[in-house]
């Protein structure tokens, strides 16, 4: 269905049909425009953006792009279109017609995981507040914005539903989805990851490669759910998800290129040469990969979890590409699970964490082969790695368990002894926030970062992709 942009609200649910309910959104979007002034990026609100905004939910030509202001944004409600006689594909209730309504036994399971989920989409917007100070170029300024009026227009998403089919316990959880905030002392947000304030670029974009792929798996789980309302808007997040990703997979890259130019004109890999030039050395770089890699995987909760199989057997998530399997009940399977007492085996459904976490990784590994072609390109006896699974976790069987980052079991001392080696230190990360300068002259960049391949839906990347005056 198309969307409808002539409401206050834009919307492709047949909105204005359902009175009480737009009354309702129309009464929480101030509210919203409230915490986005208050609570997103930091000025640039009256400058000209150039972003990209839905006009339709099928894959193909879905956006269009132009200049506007952030506040102006036409956040709406977007789901993909209903799959006619849609079936729920996994669990107890495997094979029967999908619903339209949440069963009244399930309403608080559904609840909690759409309000968990709703609460990281304006966590990550209050975490990258300050980003916009700092910008690298235009160019990146522009990807921070479109990030962050996405994760506006997720936190959306999850509000419709809470609004129209949770009545009254979805209208209070949609406030306190505005009430809430990042790194708050008294009302932090719910999970841990989204509490880390993100205060260098290196970090956003390490945030968008590992924190907003955990997002991507996240959304690929509910999509496959059985309240079909929640599964198609799903779908659409995952539309938008995907340029999250590319900002931070061409994010490192683009570091990593400009460290290896300085490398070759320097002709050492020394770190303390190659900081000295003002690009990030590659050891420092493996640090924040392994810090963002490893917070982003405790997200998916405890390997062996009774919550993700009640969470399966109730079609409430599903694992990630669920047609991929051949079992969708999952009652009589095993899966080893990795415990610092050896390997455990549990019922299947109790692994779907493991499961959904499994693929995660494997998608990871992708740019990081990507980034080590790079690499050895510029003929750099160097690679890039991810961690073991069993490194610095704090949720799950490996929780503060001390391993070095191969997953080999350490003494406490051997451990305090090499974190300063594996993960940034107070000195790395005040060398980063030193090259954090920033740089608006349109198609510049800041000397630690290479510039991208090309610009914003064709256009140069010299392009003024935000308008300063
Ligand atoms: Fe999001
Ligand atoms: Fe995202």
């Amino acid at each position: 269905m198309d969307i409808n942009y002539s409401e206050k609200i834009p919307n492709n649910v047949n909105l204005a049909t359902d009175r009480k309910l737009q009354r309702a959104l129309e009464h929480w979007q101030p509210h919203f425009l409230n915490w986005w002034s208050e609570q997103g990026p930091k000025d640039f609100q009256s400058n000209d953006v150039y972003l990209r905004t839905a006009v339709g939910v099928d894959a193909k030509g879905w956006a269009s792009y132009g200049h506007v202001k952030m506040p102006d944004y036409r956040w709406g409600i977007f789901l993909a279109d209903q799959i006619p006689d849609r079936k729920i594909g996994f669990g107890d209730y495997f094979g029967e017609p999908v619903w339209q309504q949440v069963p009244g036994e399930l309403r608080s399971q559904f609840r909690r995981i759409i309000v968990t989920q709703g609460d990281t989409e304006p966590a990550s917007v209050e975490q990258q507040r300050l980003l916009g100070l700092t910008c690298p170029s235009l160019y990146d300024l522009r990807n921070l914005f479109q990030v962050n009026v996405e994760e506006g227009r997720h936190l959306w998403a999850m509000v419709y539903l809470l609004h129209c089919y949770f009545g009254r316990d979805g209208r209070e959880e949609a406030e306190e989805l505005l009430a809430r905030h990042s790194g708050d002392s008294d009302n932090p947000r719910i999970l841990g990851t989204f509490n880390e304030p993100i205060t260098d670029w290196l970090s956003f974009f390490m945030f968008t490669y590992f924190t907003d792929r955990d997002g991507k798996f996240q959304l690929k789980s509910l999509s496959e759910s059985a309240f079909d309302p929640l599964a198609r808007t799903c779908r659409f997040m995952l539309t938008e998800e995907a340029h999250h990703m590319f900002v931070g997979e061409t994010g490192v890259g683009r570091v990593i290129r400009r460290t290896l130019e300085v490398m070759n004109e320097i002709g050492t890999d020394d770190p303390g040469t190659i900081r000295e030039q003002g690009a990030v050395d590659l050891v420092t770089i493996q640090k924040y990969l392994n810090f963002w890699f490893t917070s982003s995987l405790d997200l998916f909760g405890s390997e062996i979890s009774s919550n993700a199989a009640t969470s399966f057997a109730n079609g409430i998530k599903g694992r990630p590409d669920e047609a991929r399997f051949e079992d969708h009940l999952c009652l009589d399977s095993s899966y080893d699970i990795d415990t610092p007492d050896g390997i455990e085996k549990v019922g299947l459904r109790n692994a779907m964490n493991e499961v959904t976490r499994e693929a995660y990784v494997k998608d990871c590994e992708i740019g990081i082969k990507r980034w080590n072609i790079m690499i050895k390109r510029a003929n750099f006896d160097i690679t890039l790695s991810l961690p073991s699974t069993r490194f610095h976790r704090t949720i799950g069987s490996w929780a503060n368990q001390k391993t070095d980052p191969l997953g080999q079991v350490i003494t406490q001392s051997e451990y305090d002894k090499g974190i300063p080696t594996w993960l940034p230190t107070e000195e790395d990360r005040g060398f980063i926030r030193s090259l954090m300068q920033r740089v608006t002259e349109p198609g510049k960049m800041a000397g630690w970062i290479a510039p991208p391949d090309r610009g914003i839906n064709n256009n140069p990347v010299d392009y003024e992709y935000v308008r300063l005056k």
